[in-house]
């Protein structure tokens, strides 16, 4: 979704705000700018629908010279996707630059009384106002400051802000503001950086200070203050980036998809990395050592999140009743907290997301904590908002996502959720020794496994793709474990290559999606030979009886699976409980290299966000 940069220095600010918004561009976004104070201590700005090129081609014919500034990828959400629309977002003098990321709910009031006080307004955003605002109450009164005036401005704003903003009266300050939408700040040498999570800011960097809800920075040169909202003076910790800019950089391949697709050996190794033991067969889970009494003691656990981290929670609710005999209920986060959730003290709450900054996601454990539960995470990224907030929790470690679709957090999360449920077993005593150590062993195989996987089928692969690039719809079944693998192969297809796909449990087909079925449609079944395999042999017959074709993600010892497909990707075998990471890889590969026949935005998908930080 919509990203914010901003920079204070002595480099030329243009060329760090246009890197910085292409560093932004995996997030998901229709139009951007910029806005610098320049040497004439004059506020100008460009701006424009489309992509970062876009803009930066137009500042090739007109530049912006300046050493501070601050810059904006819009995702729209109030008003069209267009130049007008574009941040950043003046006030009515001009001397005010604001770029925003989130929503002012209450936009609608403000507008409708800065209107009928006079202000004029250029675009149909909900930001427009902030600018409008701040001024108004900055020129009320000459004892009130700016950063007071926008202190008091952000008290009557309800809704959601990451906020960047300028005053050509201060050549030297950025101004920024967090409530509910994440804002860094990156400390260099007599420089600042600012922006929306850490992408562009780890060239120049490793040193951070996170903003919370609630607080405003004011940024110089060489100096930053962090307050509350109330103008409490804060001590911020500073942190140390841990990614490096290998990490989100394409390395030699076509797409970011692509690339993360095939780190997978390695990201799953550093998701288990010193946390497996495969010769004493123990898992050691650091980030959730102090609550493992409390989880050892739950009546259940609720797993809660969206997208392909909802479709992960079902492959741990399979595995926390299987390994744990705990019971697990899965809530899509943005249901969760709107049905009045029976969950309390002595429940748990666990919460997956890859970016840690999921709105849905976020006011789910909000809400479970308010009701007294206790709240744990699986995430990617280090410093998130969830990271920060929950009560503890474990990292997936599978190094920066950048392409829009999911893929190696996947595998990590459900390696996470493995890991969780084993040690989890272990400690209710439901797993021995001798069945950890045979669980453990497997676990460390997985990812030569994926590895043999991707070098072994990435042909065929592309081939399949290319005859059924053109199918209008496709449909995905699965069993057991490997249900949530057909929901996350259909979700993965549609959102890269805009084809209809839908995912089910196998045998419900027969109550309804078997009608789709005729010689048109391609029916990918995730048949992995475990306890429900004779069952799916019969789903396979009954798509075959009306003439679907079948493309089965199966294991070698399954001459039956072979015979009824019309192709085949063969894997190799593993625990059933493990199966997800290795049926989901082909899967990734096929809506890949659809995707790239059918011409699309593999990375950014048209109307999909990375981060979707709006509820
Ligand atoms: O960052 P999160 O894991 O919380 O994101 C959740 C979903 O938005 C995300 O998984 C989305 O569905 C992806 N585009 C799937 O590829």
């Amino acid at each position: 979704m919509c990203g914010i940069v901003g920079y204070i220095g002595s480099r030329d600010a243009s060329t760090v705000l246009i890197k910085g918004l292409k560093r932004l561009e995996y997030r998901g976004y229709d139009s951007a700018g910029i806005a610098l104070i320049n040497g004439e201590l004059e506020l100008d700005y460009r701006k424009g629908k489309g992509k970062v090129s876009n803009l930066e081609r137009a500042l090739r014919k007109d530049s912006l010279i300046g050493t501070l500034g601050i810059g904006h990828t819009r995702w729209a959400t109030h008003g069209e996707p267009n130049d007008i629309n574009s941040h950043p977002h003046l006030s009515e003098s001009g001397n005010i630059a604001v770029v925003h990321n989130g929503i002012i709910e209450n936009y609608n009031t403000l507008k409708k009384k800065l209107i009928e006080r006079g202000r004029v307004f250029q675009s149909q955003t909900d930001t427009e106002v902030i600018g409008h605002l701040i001024e108004e109450i900055y020129l009320a009164s000459p004892d009130i400051t700016f950063e007071h005036a926008i202190r008091l401005a952000l008290k009557q704003i309800v809704g959601t802000y990451g906020l960047a903003i300028i005053n050509k009266e201060f050549p030297d300050t950025i101004f920024i503001a967090r409530k509910g939408s994440p804002l860094l700040l990156g400390i260099g040498e007599e420089e600042m950086f600012i922006a929306s999570d850490a992408s562009p800011v780890v060239e120049y960097t490793n040193k951070v200070v996170y903003l919370d809800d609630g607080e405003i920075a004011i940024v110089n040169r060489n100096s930053y203050k962090v307050k509350t909202i109330d103008d409490v003076p804060l001590t911020k910790e500073v942190h140390e980036l841990a990614i490096s800019l290998d990490a989100i950089e394409k390395a030699g391949y076509p797409h970011f998809m692509l690339k993360e697709i095939f780190e997978q050996p390695r990201s799953i190794a550093d998701c288990m990395r010193g946390r497996i033991n495969p010769e004493n067969g123990t898992v050691l889970l650091g980030g959730i050592e102090d609550v493992m009494d409390e989880l050892v003691n739950a009546r259940r656990i609720t797993i809660a999140a969206c997208g392909t981290s909802w479709h992960s929670a079902l492959v741990g609710e399979y595995l926390f009743e299987q390994l744990a005999k705990t019971p697990v209920e899965v809530e899509y986060a943005s249901e969760f907290r709107y049905r009045d959730p029976l969950i309390g003290k002595g429940d748990v709450l666990l919460v997956i997301s890859q970016s840690g900054e999921t709105a849905d996601t976020l006011a789910a454990m909000r809400e479970a904590r308010k009701r007294g539960a206790l709240v744990l995470g699986i995430c990617n990224v280090v410093g998130s908002t969830i990271a920060r907030e929950t009560d503890a929790g474990v990292f997936t470690h599978a190094g920066p996502e950048i392409g829009v679709a999911s893929t190696k957090a996947f595998t990590a999360q459900v390696v996470v959720l493995i890991m969780m449920a084993l040690e989890l077993g272990q400690r209710k005593g439901i797993l021995n020794r001798k069945k950890m150590k045979e669980y453990i062993r497997e676990l460390s195989k997985i990812p030569s496994k994926v590895e043999y996987i991707l070098e072994h089928n990435d042909q065929e692969i592309r081939k399949m793709a290319s005859l059924f690039t053109y199918a209008p719809n496709f449909l995905y079944l699965g069993r057991s474990y490997n249900f949530p693998v057909a929901l996350e192969g259909a979700l993965k297809l549609k959102e890269i290559s805009y084809i209809h796909a839908e995912g089910y449990p196998a045998a419900e087909m027969k109550h309804g999606p078997i009608a789709l079925i005729d010689e048109m449609m391609p029916v990918v079944v995730i048949a992995a030979t475990d306890h429900t395999n004779d069952k799916m042999i019969s789903n396979i017959e009954e798509v075959k009886a009306r003439k679907g074709r079948i493309i089965s993600i199966m294991n070698d010892d399954n001459p039956e699976v072979k015979k009824l497909s019309e192709f085949c990707i063969s894997i190799p075998s593993t625990s059933d409980c493990f199966s997800p990471v290795l049926t989901v890889i082909p899967l990734q590969l096929l809506s890949y290299y659809i995707a790239v026949n059918r011409g699309c935005n593999v990375d950014q998908p048209r109307n999909l966000a990375k981060s979707v930080t709006v509820e």
